[in-house]
């Protein structure tokens, strides 16, 4: 039988209360709760009765004839003497007497004397017609059997019997039927006396509960408004007892939930926003960041002390987002004047114009910075983890001091950290080492490593001598960033080839000694509105300016290039993308310039200084094949650029060109993109620039193909104003959405979301630990 759907969906034990919710008492949760309760009772009552009423008839009727068969011996106990002598004497009517007196018994219907071969010798006058002697078993003992006599229910007893002069069987009939009434009584009683005691216990037990519910309910309540507001919950969920316990935990974990919904996507990041999240989220947490290059270096200059802002993505990306923090930074003092500017301990308020954190410079000597810096970290893993065709160099003493150094500076965070558990953004490939050092002195320490270059897969990794060492340092941390989730892979990879570890590819997470280590790639991102486009002029004037300095005519194209001087960066590359564009274009020439601004970097190092070298030749090259009408097509313009001029720079371009060869993100592109609110301009850029994941209006170019990317110059410079627009809207729209905030943002929100989830664990070893102990 099928019941229809709307019916069972009625029934208040099943759920459905659709029909029931008309009436106002059917709205109180407790009278549901309550109804739901007794229903299922009753429909449990009803069912254990149905299977349990044959048991109890049965039983019932055995008992009855067990009864019947005790009477019936009875009554032939009592009258076999009797029969015996009147028998003998064959005394018909003395028989007949007795039997009649026997038989006055209501239950005893009659009683007869059955011979071989089965006739009935003596009976009883009510003796039923129906019954003869071959119905009722005959044997040498005394043998009971069930007759039926026109639906009435008999039982025969019959008892053999032998005197001198006969032989036969005392048969005694009993009606049963009373055992049927007997059965049904005994069912009615158990049905009565089961729905009674389940009633009754449903009842005590629902009322019991409903205490106990209520008074979870008045404290979860209080509770979860506590935690609304923010109060301490430890207090009010205590006086709960374990359910308390339960609700402790679950509300922390609803506030790491909290913390992990924050959707960085839709949030509008900006400066005020990490301040929130470091006064709400992580109130009280101290941010400690450590890197190599400061940022903010003091040199003597012949007219006095000058302070530089270096060029270095890791840098811009990090200094708005400390200012917004607070909390110190911890770097090399590499500036000539810098132990001057800063006090005994290394330490000075930055920015020096409007301070809003410590600058905690680290002093490394010449000697030492050649081994950790130049060597160990610009000649080794710079070159190994760009691929870009420069071999890289690996010494043992080198290795020796970029273990020092990380030492020093890890001594430095645990010098600098005011509690015991700080955020430690350890920055890029110089401290490799340093997080498992700080992990070892601060084991409570949130420490976050970003790796601002890119990590290339497992086998290019495996020529590096001591990679063991670098991937175990690493995993001192409690996450590894990459720009990209490819980096991230490739770091999961070389752990997994290299180091005994627990690999957890659904969490990207590595565990080594017990420690977990998730690997996240968080796409690293400039200030919006960049600090430097404040004081900027509207583009017109900067296009004026910018030719005017150069000494090109005010009508010129302009592409412009700027950045480190760095093999990686792909500046011959380019070069050779303009001779090639002027060759098979010879209607460019005197109409388009390339400025190449290029800041002198590692400059002791072999292969920049080739680079360099090179550049200048190159460039000297196409400007005598190509230059004409005095207008020379490259400009190479090696010194370092303050902030304010990259965007003048940038205003005053109109193409942009990124050729990285290989890079982490570039956060040229982004500036450039982000300098140009006329939506104007056009930027090219490399395939292997992280940011091409990103910025994917750009036109993408090949560094390695200096004739398709001539072609894409040659694009950019011809491409409509309406293009441009829609192209650079698109882009500032991300870079908006996507900038340095976010990317923070997001570090520290995950950085929240580990210390809380380790407080709930520190808590929950607390309990365990009591319990044992009680126990
Ligand atoms: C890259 C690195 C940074 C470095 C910057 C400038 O962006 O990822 O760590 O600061 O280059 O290089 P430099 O060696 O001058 O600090």
């Amino acid at each position: 039988m099928r019941w229809p759907t709307s019916f069972l969906a009625s029934l208040p034990i099943i759920g459905g209360d659709s029909s029931l919710s008309r009436f106002p008492v059917w709205r109180n949760p407790t009278v549901r709760m309550f109804v739901r309760y007794a229903s299922a009772a009753l429909v449990a009552t009803v069912l254990i009765v149905l299977a349990l009423a044959p048991y109890a008839s049965a039983l019932v009727e055995q008992w009855s004839r067990n009864d019947v068969e005790l009477r019936s011996r009875l009554v032939f106990n009592s009258i076999r003497h009797s029969f015996s002598e009147l028998l003998a004497a064959n005394d018909k009517a003395g028989i007949e007497d007795l039997f009649a007196r026997v038989a006055n018994d209501d239950r005893v219907l009659g009683l007869g004397f059955c011979v071989d071969p089965g006739v009935l010798r003596f009976q009883t006058k009510l003796m039923p017609s129906t019954f003869s002697c071959k119905k009722a078993a005959r044997s040498e003992t005394a043998s009971f059997s069930s007759i039926t006599d026109d639906g009435t229910h008999l039982i025969a007893a019959s008892f053999p019997i032998a005197v001198r002069n006969a032989k036969g069987h005392l048969v005694i009939l009993h009606d049963l039927s009373f055992a049927t009434k007997r059965s049904a009584e005994a069912r009615t009683f158990l049905t009565a006396a089961l729905v009674g005691i389940v009633l009754v216990s449903t009842l005590l037990a629902a009322l019991a509960v409903l205490a106990v519910v209520r008074r979870w309910l008045i404290g979860l309540r209080e509770s979860l408004s506590s935690a609304a507001q923010g109060q301490n919950i430890e207090e009010m969920t205590s006086r709960l007892g374990p359910i308390g316990e339960e609700l402790r935990l679950a509300l922390r974990k609803m506030d790491l939930n909290r913390v992990a919904s924050v959707d960085t996507e839709r949030t509008e990041w900006t400066a005020e926003t990490i301040r929130e999240v470091m006064n709400g989220e992580l109130a009280n947490a101290q941010v400690i960041v450590v890197s190599n290059r400061e940022p903010y270096i003091h040199n003597h200059e012949a007219d006095g002390i000058k302070l530089q802002i270096p060029a270095s993505g890791l840098v811009s990306a990090l200094e708005p987002v400390t200012r917004a923090c607070g909390g110190t930074w911890i770097a090399h003092g590499s500036g000539s004047a810098d132990q001057e500017m800063a006090d005994s301990e290394g330490r000075i308020r930055v920015p020096p114009d409007n301070p809003g954190y410590t600058l905690r410079r680290v002093w490394i000597s010449e000697h030492e910075q050649e081994g950790y810096y130049y060597s160990l970290a610009n000649e080794g893993l710079w070159p190994l983890c760009h691929i870009a065709f420069v071999r890289p160099t690996f010494r043992a003493a080198d290795w020796d001091t970029y273990r020092a150094i990380n030492e020093r500076f890890a001594k430095a965070v645990v010098d600098e950290a005011t509690t015991d558990s700080p955020i430690v953004l350890v920055q890029d490939y110089h401290f490799a080492l340093l997080p498992r050092m700080v992990r070892a002195r601060l084991p409570k320490a949130t420490i976050i490593t970003f790796w601002h270059i890119p990590w290339p897969n497992s086998e290019t990794f495996s020529i590096f001598p001591w990679k063991e060492e670098i991937v175990q340092g690493l995993l001192g941390s409690s996450i590894v960033g990459f720009h990209t989730q490819f980096h991230c892979n490739n770091f999961i990879e070389t752990a997994d080839r290299f180091i005994e570890s627990r690999i957890d590819r659904e969490h990207a997470s590595i565990t080594l000694s017990g420690r977990e280590t998730f690997i996240r790639p968080y796409p690293i991102s400039i200030e919006w509105p960049p600090a430097a486009l404040g004081a900027q002029k509207p583009v017109a004037e900067c296009r004026s300016a910018v030719r005017e300095r150069l000494g090109i005519p005010a009508e010129t194209h302009l592409a412009v290039g700027i950045e480190r001087f760095d093999y990686t960066k792909g500046i011959l590359d380019r070069m050779l993308a303009i001779d090639a564009l002027l060759t098979a274009h010879p209607e460019w020439k005197g109409r388009f310039v390339f400025v190449q601004a290029a800041a002198p970097t590692r400059s002791k190092l072999p292969a920049y200084a080739a680079l360099q070298a090179e550049a200048q030749r190159l460039a000297a090259e196409i400007n005598d094949r190509h230059g004409i009408n005095g207008v020379a097509p490259v400009h190479l313009v090696i010194r370092h650029h303050d902030p304010a001029e990259v965007f003048e720079l940038f205003r005053a371009a109109d193409v942009c060109i990124v050729s990285s060869l290989h890079d982490g993100m570039n956060l040229v592109a982004k500036e450039f993109v982000a300098s140009r609110d006329d939506e104007q301009g056009v930027l090219a850029l490399s395939t292997f620039a992280g940011a091409s994941r990103e910025l994917s209006e750009a036109l993408m170019v090949n560094p390695y193909d200096p004739h398709s990317m001539g072609v894409a110059i040659e694009r950019a410079l011809t491409m409509p104003a309406a293009e441009q627009r829609e192209r650079m809207r698109l882009m500032r729209d991300l870079i908006r959405n996507r900038n340095v905030y976010r990317w923070a943002g997001q570090m520290l929100l995950d950085a929240s979301r580990l210390r809380k989830k380790q407080h709930v664990l520190e808590i929950a070893a607390l309990h365990q630990n009591g319990g044992k102990r009680r126990s």
